[in-house]
């Protein structure tokens, strides 16, 4: 098969808020070479703006639409290879999930509820934490999120305990297993 009609081999992190997707995903960078993207990063590039200024300007949907568009155009025979790491409300859409299945190995991050709410409390970058009561706002998302995760993702892995090479490590090793199972 000629290398443009064969699936791409992009390993794609998901996960909540905090759950290490950008950490992660700099060591997989680092240990394979493939370039390393971020939906995120990707759309405040096009959009020459934070995160923050989409949500408050055009609203969360307006910004949806931009995480859909930014999944369709990873979709490149010409860049089969890359690591990506995406937002924590990427899997929403149903359309959204089937375009990360479609884009190659998607890893959930599984981080438990403390380590996010230490993690996220850190910093106010995030449009859908500015509540009240952050931690019942995790939560709540959390439960409509988490059967979303398990959906889309072809590995759950448990990040409590480890540290991010011990996560590439076995990432990567299923990863292999996962692709060379498909040529
Ligand atoms: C979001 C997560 C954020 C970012 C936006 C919305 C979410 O990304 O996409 O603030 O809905 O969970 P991170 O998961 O990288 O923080």
């Amino acid at each position: 098969m000629n290398e443009s009609m064969m699936p791409p081999k992009n390993i794609v992190l998901i996960g909540f808020m905090g759950s290490g997707k950008s950490t992660v995903g700099r060591e997989l960078h680092q240990r394979l070479g493939y370039p390393w993207v971020d939906t995120d990063h990707l759309i405040e590039q096009r959009e020459r703006k934070s995160i923050a200024a989409i949500f408050a300007e055009s609203g969360e949907e307006a910004f949806r639409d931009l995480e859909t568009r930014v999944l369709e155009e990873l979709n490149e025979p010409q860049v089969p290879r890359r690591i990506i790491s995406t937002g924590g409300g990427v899997i929403g859409r149903a359309q959204n999930r089937a375009l990360l299945r479609g884009l190659g190995y998607v890893v959930w991050l599984h981080a438990p509820t403390s380590v996010i709410v230490e993690r996220t409390s850190k910093n106010r970058d995030r449009p859908l934490l500015h509540a009240e009561d952050p931690v019942a706002r995790i939560e709540a998302l959390l439960a409509v999120r988490k059967p979303l995760y398990a959906e889309t993702a072809h590995l759950k892995v448990d990040t409590a305990g480890l540290d991010c090479g011990e996560l590439a490590t076995g990432i990567l090793e299923s990863a292999r297993y996962f692709f060379s199972c498909q040529l």
